[in-house]
């Protein structure tokens, strides 16, 4: 039996628009009131348009009014585990701070880690 928020990433993959690549993510972020926000990639004919699983869950979070986040589930078919790319890792801790990180696949693999490992010396608005 899967965590609830691997299955909410899960089936969030399963909107995916990703006609370009043809690898679909899903994901979703829990916030301490325990809500969860669901996001996929949606690609797009420009390719630099593109945005990932991750930010539409941080964005769709935040537009909600959502601020305290505790962790993520990023879902993907592939072997290996796919983290958060570079740009989704310095959104998540910009709005989401040193947040756990679920990584699942579709073979029921699992890999927790915290955003810190992923992203060390990050920079934030701490600097500005
Ligand atoms: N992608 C995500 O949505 N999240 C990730 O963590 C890695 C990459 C998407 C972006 C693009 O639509 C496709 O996967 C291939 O890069």
């Amino acid at each position: 039996m899967q965590d609830h928020l691997a299955q909410a990433a899960l089936a969030a993959r399963e909107n995916a628009h990703a006609p370009f690549s043809g690898f679909r993510v899903g994901a979703a972020l829990e916030d301490f009131s325990g809500r969860v926000y669901a996001g996929c990639n949606i690609e797009n004919a420009t390719y630099g348009l593109t945005i990932c699983a991750e930010r539409v869950a941080v964005f769709k979070a935040m537009s909600e009014g959502a601020r305290q986040f505790r962790r993520i589930a990023v879902a993907a078919d592939h072997a290996t585990l796919t983290p958060p790319c570079g740009a989704c890792r310095q959104i998540l801790w910009e709005f989401c701070g040193n947040l756990e990180i679920l990584l699942v696949n579709l073979q029921g693999h699992q890999e927790t880690m915290r955003l810190q490992d992923l992203l060390p010396r990050p920079f934030d608005a701490s600097f500005l």
